[in-house]
């Protein structure tokens, strides 16, 4: 029993993350557990739950998860996009409540960074709200700076800080 707990726990730290676009068996079920944190998390007008399919199909974009075992429950995803050569954007991080503080989040927004340098972009991207401490405390811990503050990005009274990391060179 040990053995195989030991053994799951070794191979669920040796892939940390994967890629939908890799043939999965529980794909289906990683969306459907995708869109229900997603509900969870963010609010309406923020949320991508309605449109999570219109999302994972369009091109140059690119959507990352943690599985936590190998019956489709994920800890946290990322999403990211490359609409030109020249810039890309994270434009979800996610992780379920309780999975965080553990370090998921930091390797897949590390992961998405990777994909994206590999796309040759200069700039990668995104908007926060200043109040997600722990989301503006990360993009920075990983290089990203704030670019400027945009009014009512989110809603009326709800705005977000647009901030980029540079690859120094590609
Ligand atoms: C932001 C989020 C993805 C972080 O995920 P996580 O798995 O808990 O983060 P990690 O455990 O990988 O922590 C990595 C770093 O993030 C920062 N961080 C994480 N939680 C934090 C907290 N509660 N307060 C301040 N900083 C925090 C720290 O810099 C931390 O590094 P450290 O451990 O060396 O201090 C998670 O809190 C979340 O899903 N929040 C809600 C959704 C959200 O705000 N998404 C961003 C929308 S743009």
């Amino acid at each position: 029993m040990w053995r195989e707990k030991l053994y799951l726990w070794n191979k669920w730290r040796s892939s940390w993350w994967w890629s939908l676009s890799e043939t999965r068996p529980n794909g289906p079920k990683v969306i459907d557990e995708i869109v229900r944190i997603e509900k969870k998390i963010f609010p309406k007008h923020e949320s991508l739950a309605r449109s999570f399919d219109e999302e994972l199909k369009k091109r140059n974009s690119g959507l990352l998860f943690s599985e936590v075992d190998g019956d489709g429950h994920v800890a946290g995803y990322v999403m990211y996009s490359w609409p030109s050569s020249l810039c890309a954007s994270i434009t979800k991080l996610a992780v379920k409540e309780n999975f965080r503080g553990q370090g998921y989040g930091e390797e897949l927004l590390k992961a998405a960074i990777e994909k994206c340098r590999t796309r040759r972009v200069h700039r990668i991207s995104l908007h926060v709200d200043p109040l997600r401490t722990p989301a503006m405390t990360l993009y920075k811990k990983l290089g990203f700076r704030v670019d400027n503050l945009i009014e009512g990005y989110y809603s009326p009274d709800r705005h977000a800080y647009r901030m980029y990391l540079d690859f120094e060179s590609n």
